[in-house]
């Protein structure tokens, strides 16, 4: 073997290297994931020497002398995903977008091509997965302007580099990286190696010629994306498209943003014509809520920077057997027994002989703080069966001592709730005075959890 090539193993999963071949990775405890690859000792995933990426020579530069128009953004053409990405899409940069098989990332990056295309913005769409036909067929469906949309089928990396050296379009879209190899490395496509070649070789192309790059990458059923973490240190946005298979609605999430903030979400769903933006998700969230049933709470969210209403459903019912069961969708179920303890201790409920389900509805996750109010009010009302007002908003975090503790963006919130014609909010009382008086809009404080159980009394 070359002197400049050594053996190493490597974990599928995790990515964790090492010298020798071990049953156990000692990083994700996965076992008999180690693969041996061979890799390059000498500039891994750099690229051959004359093809610099500006052909300067190496020196330091003053961060004032450093331009902002380096980092022009380019509108996608969806403000759900631009809000995402932080502001649209940075020129130069690398974003890898993960998701399950048939979430819809092929279709959202073909509809983004589509815009940027017809906006005379110069596209290239490389697949390794479909067929120019296959790709063809999908954008009639959608029936996007696919204007100057350049297509490209091919999974080996030095044509694909030599392409978008001689090309240099704005923005190109890899589907997928897993698919991708390069020759003179022995092992599998989608092996940590491989993948690892392949990022580096696409961010030295989106550096060096300002071409904003679209990863896509698939995850593994742990929700990781597959194989390789460290795809994840080295791009400079992750997204996650997630989404029920068996609903229409996806999400768009922020892992990771060196341009924006990562807490945001857009959210789309999916229809016959491919992805349409939903730009109210509240109203969304909340379609076929129940009147007047117990266990029912509307509770307000922050997502990123934007409110955001969701249906809290609790069902408390005796139990049949010696452990009562507690089930949580759409939210942490050690959050869920916690409240369900403060519950028991400080209003002296007894709820050790009863199951309790929580549901959020509409299928989006929200782990929020501020939705322990509503939770703890969802299961004193279905406790009690007795419902709580349709025109009422609740948030407020609750601590171990029943007390109701503040949250951010209050005022967001409030105004979000009337917006959607709520009449009342149920908010953390060192809340109320920073909210001021929003017009039509009862302000009720709560200062503990004692405070709901008058609601009912
Ligand atoms: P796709 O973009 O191929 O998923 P990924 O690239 O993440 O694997 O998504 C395909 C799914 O979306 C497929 O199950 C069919 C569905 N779909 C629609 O419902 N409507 C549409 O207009 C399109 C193009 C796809
Ligand atoms: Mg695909």
């Amino acid at each position: 073997m070359a002197k400049d090539k050594k053996r190493v193993f490597f974990c599928q999963n995790c990515g964790y290297e090492s010298g020798k071949w071990m049953g156990q990775c000692p990083a994700c405890k996965e076992w008999n994931t180690f693969v041996e690859e061979v890799v390059r000792t000498k500039s891994a995933g750099g690229r051959p020497a004359g093809r610099g990426t500006s052909g300067s020579p190496v020196r330091p530069v003053a961060i004032r002398d450093i331009g902002s128009e380096q980092r022009q953004r380019l509108s996608s053409g969806f403000e759900e995903l631009d809000r995402v990405l932080g502001g649209g899409i940075v020129r130069g940069s690398l974003t890898l977008i993960g998701g399950d098989p048939g979430i819809g990332k092929s279709t959202l990056l073909l509809q983004v091509c589509g815009i940027l295309a017809s906006g005379g913005r110069s596209v290239l769409y490389i697949s390794g997965e479909e067929s120019p036909e296959q790709i063809r067929m999908r954008a009639l469906r959608i029936g996007e302007q696919t204007g100057d949309l350049k297509l490209l089928c091919e999974t080996n990396l030095d044509e694909i580099e030599a392409v978008l050296t001689r090309e240099k379009p704005q923005v190109a879209v890899i589907d997928s990286v897993q698919t991708m190899y390069r020759d003179d490395i022995s092992s599998a496509p989608g092996s940590v190696s491989q993948v690892r070649e392949a990022a580096a070789a696409f961010m030295q192309l989106a550096k060096g010629f300002e071409i904003s790059i679209f990863l896509v990458g698939h995850v593994t059923k742990e929700g990781v994306v597959a194989g390789p973490r460290v795809l994840e240190h080295m791009v400079d946005t992750v997204l996650y498209f997630e989404g029920d298979r068996h609903a229409s609605y996806r999400v768009l999430r922020g892992v990771k943003n060196r341009f924006g903030s990562t807490n945001e979400i857009g959210v789309f769903e999916m229809q016959d014509v491919g992805l349409v933006e939903v730009k109210n998700p509240s109203a969304y969230m909340l379609a076929g809520k129940p009147a007047g049933a117990s266990g029912s709470v509307v509770a307000c969210s922050v997502e990123g920077t934007r409110p955001m209403l969701a249906e809290v459903q609790a069902l408390v019912c005796r139990s049949n057997f010696g452990i009562p069961r507690r089930t949580a969708v759409g939210t942490d179920i050690n959050r869920v027994n916690l409240l369900m303890a403060v519950v028991e201790k400080r209003l002296g409920i007894s709820l050790s002989d009863c199951d309790a389900y929580i549901n959020i509805a509409g299928g989006i996750r929200m782990n929020e703080p501020a939705m322990d109010l509503a939770i703890v009010l969802a299961v004193l009302s279905s406790q009690k069966d007795l419902a709580v007002d349709d025109k009422t908003v609740v948030f407020g975090e609750v601590g171990l001592a029943g007390e109701v503790r503040a949250v951010s963006m209050a005022k967001q919130r409030v105004l979000e709730a009337g917006k959607l014609g709520f009449t009342r909010c149920l908010l953390p009382s060192v809340c109320v005075d920073g909210v001021g008086k929003p017009d039509g809009m009862e302000l009720v404080g709560i200062s503990g959890v004692q405070d709901l159980a008058r609601l009912f009394a």
